[in-house]
């Protein structure tokens, strides 16, 4: 896998997850494995030229973090060109341009999906970043604004010819939202439409299964995971040796996901603080307990917690709990058993009782990503 001079040792790849995909999420899913090239949330390109420290926490990282994109939005081409050569000279390894974010306060100035929409300037934005740098400039996008304007195909083709390394595409439409299934038809078209660069297929991957069907049915040279390493940060690992051997490594143990969580809530904390490590982590703590089995008494605590200590005793106290539930080797019951992890795209393959509906959305303007 290769994005222009960039060489990379796997073909999977962390989707920008805004509010999610910081310092400490990327340090725990690069620890386990099967991850090469990890992003940063989006972050305005203005505000890294202004040296706002809310953009430069955006951007944190570290030496264990490489290789590194950031995501740069923005409208204005002197504005994009010149954060992506700042980003260059910082020692990152490329710039992904946002090109599929509907939320006004990105599309007000001409970034996100607006870019979707007015082709000749957005070429000649993009034209402007891959002149000035020598690192690879790549987009990502959705498949269009709705069914009867299904533009991905043109803004790709158009895009490598000005240059850009590679399409990241999530295969679905503005209107879509996250609802429905995802459309692997839509991504064929776009990984049709391209002469050489690789194209990397996003939406739904769950399963190492997901990834590989997504990959034989589009053609994709890779596949991009997003809310899917929320439930589990494994899935990298577990997807990159599933690809390589078709061996499918079992789910990890309740005691491995709970090392792993403790691990992202440490490094939350020490990049954050306590006390706003501790509120972000509010949101993240549910995403593992989707997976622990019954875990009501767990959610309720640990949306509440202010410190370290807090934390600490909602998990001593939910473990306490959860023995309830555990035959005498200490697993699960059977019937307590989360179920197993399907991709939308998937279901119809499936029967009935294991086909699943669509993974929640954190609340908030990313319901429209
Ligand atoms: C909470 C949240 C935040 C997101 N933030 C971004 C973002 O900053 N930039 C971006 O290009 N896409 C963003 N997306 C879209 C994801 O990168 C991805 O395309 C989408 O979630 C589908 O992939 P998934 O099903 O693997 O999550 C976001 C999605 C969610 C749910």
């Amino acid at each position: 896998m290769q994005f222009g001079p960039l060489k990379l040792k796997s073909n999977l790849f962390l989707s920008p997850l805004a509010g999610y995909t910081n310092l400490p999420f990327r340090l725990t899913i690069r620890e386990i494995g099967g991850l090469d090239l990890a992003t940063t949330d989006l972050v305005n390109a203005r505000s890294l030229l202004e040296r706002n420290p809310k953009a430069f926490k955006l951007i944190e990282t570290c030496p264990e973090d490489r290789p590194l994109a950031v995501q740069l939005f923005g409208g204005v081409p002197e504005e994009m060109r010149d954060a992506a050569v700042w980003l260059e000279e910082r020692g990152d390894s490329s710039v992904d341009i946002n090109m599929g974010c509907p939320v006004p306060k990105v599309c007000k100035v001409g970034g996100g999906s607006a870019m979707m929409t007015e082709l000749p300037e957005t070429a000649k934005l993009v034209r402007g970043m891959v002149d000035a740098v020598k690192f690879p400039i790549t987009a990502k996008m959705r498949l269009g604004w709705d069914d009867s304007n299904l533009t991905a195909p043109d803004l790709a083709r158009t895009l490598e010819d000005v240059g850009v390394a590679a399409i990241f595409v999530h295969g679905r439409t503005r209107a879509q939202g996250f609802e429905g299934t995802v459309n692997l038809e839509g991504i064929r078209a776009v990984v049709d439409a391209v002469k050489t660069i690789p194209v990397i297929g996003n939406g739904d991957v769950t399963t190492p299964e997901a990834a590989r069907f997504m990959i034989e049915r589009t053609g994709c040279a890779g596949v991009g995971i997003g809310r899917g390493a929320f439930y589990n940060p494994w899935i990298f690992r577990t997807t990159q040796v599933f690809l390589e051997t078709g061996e499918l490594e079992p789910e990890p143990s309740f005691e491995e996901r709970i090392r792993v969580m403790r691990l992202h809530f440490d490094r939350m904390i020490e990049v954050f603080g306590e006390n706003r490590g501790c509120l972000m982590f509010r949101k993240i703590a549910p995403w593992y307990a989707k997976r622990f089995g019954p875990a009501k008494p767990f959610n309720k605590r640990v949306v509440q917690i202010s410190s370290r200590d807090d934390f600490n005793s909602v998990l001593v106290d939910y473990l306490d709990w959860r023995a309830q539930f555990l035959d005498e080797n200490g697993e699960l019951k059977p019937n307590y058993r989360p179920d197993p992890m399907v991709a939308s795209f998937m279901n119809d393959d499936l029967p009935k009782h294991v086909r699943r509906g669509a993974i929640p959305v954190p609340k908030g303007p990313v319901e429209v990503w």
